[in-house]
């Protein structure tokens, strides 16, 4: 069974992009419930500045609160050297950084300049090398800017060989707006994978228009076994026009699960979980499996009697 590896954003992706606050406590009772399910790498938090990122502004004291699990990663995303030096006060096992393939969206959402990011990026690595701590990349817009449209395959390769080189051990290409299609992945994964065969490579998937399942098979048939995945489908950049929700956490796990894959995730708690993500955020999540339940959760036979209606006594008839 080949063995695959989910990673959490709920509370980070998902949490950034909501209106309603989410209670410090509530956050860290998530987080506990999600180092239960099997996750490979949890992203906790993101210690961004509080006027851009309110919603995370209480980073440090659930980094803090929440109970540890051997064997699960726990990340946080950074975008400068103040967000690493508090991510790094907390203990993460991996800082997660941040920019741009395209350059609108990196102003967009950072204030700054591609290389500037870069600059302020190295900086950063500087940092963190200098500790045990894990660097990954987050490459927002690979596969495609809501402002600019067609991001170039080079542009990725050359920004995924850039960081490479500095030492990040891991590097997770993201649809931020659900931009790309399962051909474009294919191609684009396999070329990544086969430049950088040692590199730690994740694929962040939005279900903007309904491909993040689609995106994830023809990942899977790329070689890549690494996929971020948020709880109730929850999440999406703020400073990203028209982003919504990534990938389903259940959903995909489901799907995974169907075809063979060991995906680590139990999905039974992944739901119970995810079950409690309304009463949290104030509003239903996309999820379609906590609403539908699993392709084999049966449910009873509707009663077959003299009362019921036509549709249901021709039924009764042909199955006699
Ligand atoms: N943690 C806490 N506060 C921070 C911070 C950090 N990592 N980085 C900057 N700040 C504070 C500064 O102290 C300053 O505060 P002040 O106004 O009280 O003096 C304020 O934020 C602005 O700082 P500045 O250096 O001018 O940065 P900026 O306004 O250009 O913001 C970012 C740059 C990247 C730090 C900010 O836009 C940000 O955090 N964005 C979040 C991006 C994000 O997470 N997007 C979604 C995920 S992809
Ligand atoms: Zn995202």
């Amino acid at each position: 069974m080949k063995r695959l590896y989910i990673q959490e954003v709920a509370t980070r992706d998902g949490f950034q992009n909501e209106k309603q606050f989410v209670d410090t406590d509530a956050k860290i009772a998530l987080v506990n419930a999600l180092s239960a399910c099997g996750f490979a790498k949890i992203e906790v938090t993101s210690f961004t500045s509080p006027k851009a990122i309110p919603a995370l502004r209480d980073a440090e004291a659930v980094m803090h609160g929440i109970a540890r699990r051997d064997g699960v990663v726990y990340t946080a995303l950074v975008p400068n050297v103040r967000g690493a030096e508090r991510a790094l006060s907390c203990g993460v096992d991996e800082v997660n950084l941040v920019m741009s393939v395209s350059e609108t969206h990196n102003r967009a959402n950072l204030r700054m300049s591609r290389e500037q990011s870069f600059a302020q990026l190295c900086e950063v690595i500087g940092v963190v090398k200098a500790t045990p701590v894990a660097i990954n990349v987050s490459l927002s817009t690979s596969m495609g800017c809501p402002m600019e449209g067609d991001v170039a395959a080079e542009e990725v390769l050359r920004w995924t060989e850039r960081f490479a080189g500095l030492g990040a051990h891991g590097v997770t290409l993201c649809d931020t707006t659900g931009m790309a299609f399962p051909s474009q992945m294919k191609a684009l994964c396999e070329r990544v994978r086969e430049a950088f065969p040692a590199l730690e490579l994740t694929l962040h998937f939005h279900n903007t228009r309904g491909m993040a399942l689609a995106n994830t098979l023809a990942a899977l048939s790329a070689g890549i076994d690494r996929f971020d995945a948020s709880l109730g489908g929850i999440g999406g950049c703020p400073y990203a026009p028209g982003a919504t929700g990534n990938v389903c956490t259940e959903e995909l796990v489901h799907m995974l699960e169907l075809d063979g894959y060991d995906t680590g995730v139990n999905l039974t708690a992944a739901l119970n979980a995810a079950a409690l993500l309304p009463g949290l955020i104030g509003h239903d999540v996309p999820s379609q499996i906590l609403k539908a339940g699993r392709r084999l959760d049966l449910h009873e036979a509707p009663p077959v009697d003299a009362g019921c209606a036509p549709a249901q006594q021709a039924f009764a008839k042909e199955g006699a």
